[in-house]
């Protein structure tokens, strides 16, 4: 092997030669091993080999980061042998996700993850102008400026009309869904009995029928594609909150995603959740004034939103095919102790 070239050496191992610089930047391509399975071998101090289906998308990856860093990748030439260029591919390119609820917080990190993933994205949001409308433009250039083709549908979930609008849309631009991500939610924060019957009414509205509205109004275009859906959940689906009548709705969807994913299987639509634990989104800055306690949670026990996206991107993911009907947790291990130390950082 010579040194400053990139090397294919059977149908699926690539070896990148190394040079100084290089085993530092792949250091996220060793998070990537542990999640999803991709086998990164140091042959030897100056040759890295790659092997498994995101091996594309971390080359894809290492070149941004060295290309940021003035370094150059190997020459800053990818060899076209074999099925080298195959496996530059981004895994999703040419793949649509619609992601509900992605104008900030988790559901705007989920799109970006899609869209470095290489799938063209659909932004849903609710409110017409302000921070709202803003974020939602924001998140389709920053889409588009990575590549990948993006437009914004506004619509209220929970409203059928809506979000039939916001499917025929989809269809219409993309012709095409293949990633549905449950992420958009709203509820006011006071124990249930106090709620009042509008308030009630929001709650179920936009929490569960809004989502099931979603998931029908999606299956002809999912079934096209043998699609994935996957609900964005949260704690209060099992603990209590006195602040948090959501976690109600969050317990029902969980259910529904088992149910689901049974019930739509045989038509080759795998239906799947995560749970996240705490993300300090807007959300969770009007959390914190319902929940003093909550400022003294260790910091390390916050979970990013990128944290998320990475488990979605995951089940998105050929790596997730066996997983049907689970609501993963990625809440940093917060709901494995009843007890905790203040000084755990
Ligand atoms: N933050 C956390 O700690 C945490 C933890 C676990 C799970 N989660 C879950 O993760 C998801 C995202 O949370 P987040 O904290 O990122 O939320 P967020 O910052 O409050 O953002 C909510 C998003 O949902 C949209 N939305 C609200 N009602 C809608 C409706 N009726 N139709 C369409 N879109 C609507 C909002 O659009 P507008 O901007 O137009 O209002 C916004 O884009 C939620 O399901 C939440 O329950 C959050």
């Amino acid at each position: 092997m010579r040194a400053g070239r990139i090397e294919s050496v059977s149908p699926s191992i690539l070896l990148l030669p190394g040079k100084k610089g290089c085993r530092e930047s792949l250091r996220p391509a060793g998070n990537l091993q542990g999640s999803l399975k991709v086998r990164v071998v140091v042959v030897d101090s100056d040759v890295i080999s790659l092997n498994g289906i995101f091996a594309g998308a971390i080359l894809h990856r290492l070149q941004i980061m060295r290309a940021r860093r003035g370094l150059g990748l190997a020459g800053g030439r990818v060899e076209s042998a074999g099925r080298l260029k195959d496996m530059d591919k981004l895994p999703f390119e040419n793949r649509t996700a619609l992601i509900t609820g992605s104008s900030r917080g988790i559901g705007r990190s989920i799109a970006l993850s899609f869209a470095r993933h290489g799938a063209d994205i659909v932004v849903n949001h609710h409110r017409q102008g302000g921070s709202s409308e803003a974020g939602a433009k924001q998140l389709c250039d920053e889409v588009r400026a990575l590549g990948r083709r993006a437009f914004v549908v506004r619509a209220d979930i929970s409203v059928k009309d809506s979000v039939k609008g916001l499917f025929e849309e989809t269809k219409r631009e993309f012709d095409r869904l293949d990633f549905l991500i449950l992420n958009a939610a709203r509820a006011p924060f006071k124990p249930i009995e106090r709620l009042l019957e509008r308030e009630l009414r929001q709650l179920v509205e936009t929490n569960y029928l809004g989502n099931i509205f979603c998931i029908q109004a999606a299956l002809p275009l999912l079934e096209k594609t043998q699609g994935k859906i996957v609900f964005i959940s949260s704690l209060g689906s099992r603990f209590y909150n006195p602040a948090y009548p959501l976690g109600s709705m969050k317990a029902a969807m969980e259910s529904v995603v088992r149910d689901t994913a049974e019930s739509l299987g045989g038509r080759g639509i795998s239906v799947n959740g995560v749970c996240a634990g705490i993300v300090k989104t807007d959300s969770f800055k009007v959390l914190r004034q319902y929940m003093e306690e909550i400022d003294r949670m260790p910091e390390g026990l916050f979970v990013e939103p990128e944290e998320v996206a990475d488990v979605v991107m995951f089940l998105c993911s050929p790596a997730g095919r066996g997983i049907r009907g689970q609501t993963l947790v990625v809440d940093r291990g917060l709901s494995n102790s009843l007890y905790r130390s203040v000084a755990v950082k």
